[in-house]
């Protein structure tokens, strides 16, 4: 029996940001530490992500997750109680034994990727050490010394905002900014000055789920044109201070290698939309499209790789589900070069923490990622500085499930510099000498 014995596996349900129902777990360990943690939730799922419990019938439109809760606090504190909470990947695979599934469908994998984060929180708590700062420690690596790049959302659209722009996430990423706090300042800016433009021309319809402002647009393109101008009404320059990043989310809009545009009103084969977004990127200072092509056209997203691979970050989303095995296949037929990290697609850290080990191994950039449900936990704010990992996408800048990450990465960022913390080099980040208006 030590403080790292675990004493008891607590869950409940609570709610994320859509107001739907959710899975939180408490580990509570002997003597007296605590670690607690909240699953997200995607809407935009890729077919091979792991599969969170929900309880189906008349309650909540089918989404509440007693069955889930249940099996915290029957089967999976069975297991874990007793316990030695240091050893996460033992844990972890008690967890993924005692599910039994491919896809941890049984006990939920809302109900599993809480408890592996809580367990990770309350190793954190009985070492007294904050969690980012527990994870450099804990994988032999040395501190960490920088924050994340931010990729933060402007307009939202896709499954986000009843699809009234197909494009899902509109992002920008202040990779000319000195450090993580001046990101955000800059963020700041041009998320009110885009906010005035829009108000201007009549077009404001509020947020989206995370954050962005729900555009109504007539036009894919035209989000991006009045992107570049709130990045200079903010008084930066775009693609030099500020660039664009994208998240097509195509998987929501095509299978089978057809594409429908809704809002452009075309359909198009892959090579087609392949072309449309090269000619973005050549028009645009667009550093990172995540999911240019659906989940089921690799051969579409290895023939795009090829084509800005080496202008731009080509990131794998719904295609790569945080699966470390995805990534090394990935790899072999050089289809993206970088992937999104989400822990609930994994369903476990160990296996989320595998998924990043996969892409440093064949050197695929990795950006640390909410879903679209979120809530006040935190977690992957201290997983991407405690992991080292180069870029954090979180949803938008309004909202307090979005910016309780980024006031956490500024905490974080005040411990690790005294106020002045680095944000990673520049060969971590995406390529930014390549767009028109140069660096
Ligand atoms: P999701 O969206 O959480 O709804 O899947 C986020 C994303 O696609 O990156
Ligand atoms: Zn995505």
């Amino acid at each position: 029996m030590s403080k790292n014995t675990i004493k008891s596996v607590h869950g409940r349900r609570v709610w994320d940001s859509r107001g739907r129902p959710t899975v939180e777990v408490d580990i509570q360990l002997r003597y007296g530490a605590v670690g607690r943690a909240i699953a997200p939730a995607g809407a935009s799922t890729g077919s091979g992500e792991a599969v969170e419990r929900r309880d189906g019938g008349p309650a909540f439109g089918g989404k509440d997750v007693q069955g889930a809760v249940k099996a915290v606090n029957g089967e999976i504190h069975d297991a874990l109680k007793g316990k030695d909470v240091r050893d996460q990947a033992a844990l972890d695979q008690i967890m993924i034994d005692l599910d039994g599934t491919e896809n941890k469908s049984r006990l939920g994998a809302n109900a599993i990727i809480a408890t592996s984060m809580a367990l990770l929180h309350a190793a954190a708590a009985a070492e007294k050490l904050p969690l980012w700062q527990h994870l450099g420690s804990f994988l032999g690596m040395s501190d960490a010394d920088t924050l994340p790049l931010p990729e933060i959302q402007i307009f939202g659209g896709g499954a986000h905002a009843a699809r009234r722009v197909d494009v899902q996430d509109f992002m920008v990423m202040a990779v000319g900014a000195a450090n993580y706090a001046q990101s955000l300042e800059w963020t700041a800016d041009v998320y009110h000055h885009a906010g005035l433009i829009m108000e201007d021309r009549g077009l404001l319809q509020g947020v989206a789920d995370e954050g962005g402002f729900w555009p109504a647009f007539e036009s894919n393109e035209e989000a991006l044109e009045t992107l570049v101008r709130a990045i200079e009404a903010a008084g930066l320059t775009p693609g030099q201070d500020i660039a664009i990043s994208l998240d097509i989310a195509a998987s929501e809009f095509g299978s089978g290698g057809r594409y429908k545009l809704a809002r452009d009103d075309r359909e198009m084969d892959s090579d087609a939309l392949s072309g449309m977004l090269v000619d973005w990127v050549e028009r645009y200072p667009i550093v990172s499209i995540e999911d240019p092509l659906a989940e089921d056209d690799p051969q579409g997203l290895q023939k795009f790789t090829w084509a800005v691979g080496k202008r731009v970050q080509v990131v794998g989303d719904d295609f790569l589900v945080t699966n470390g095995a995805r990534v090394r296949d990935a790899a072999k037929s050089k289809a993206c070069n970088a992937v999104l990290v989400k822990p609930n697609q994994a369903g476990t850290v160990s296996e989320t923490f595998a998924a990043l080990e996969a892409a440093r191994a064949v050197g695929y950039g990795a950006i640390v990622s909410a879903r679209s449900g979120e809530t006040e936990d935190a977690t992957i704010v201290h997983l991407g500085v405690g992991w080292g990992i180069d870029q954090l996408k979180v949803g938008s800048f309004s909202r307090s499930e979005r910016m309780v990450k980024w006031n956490e990465g500024l905490r974080i960022a005040e411990a690790i510099h005294a106020g002045d913390p680095a944000l990673p080099a520049d060969g971590n980040l995406p390529p930014k000498s390549a767009f028109p208006w140069g660096r």
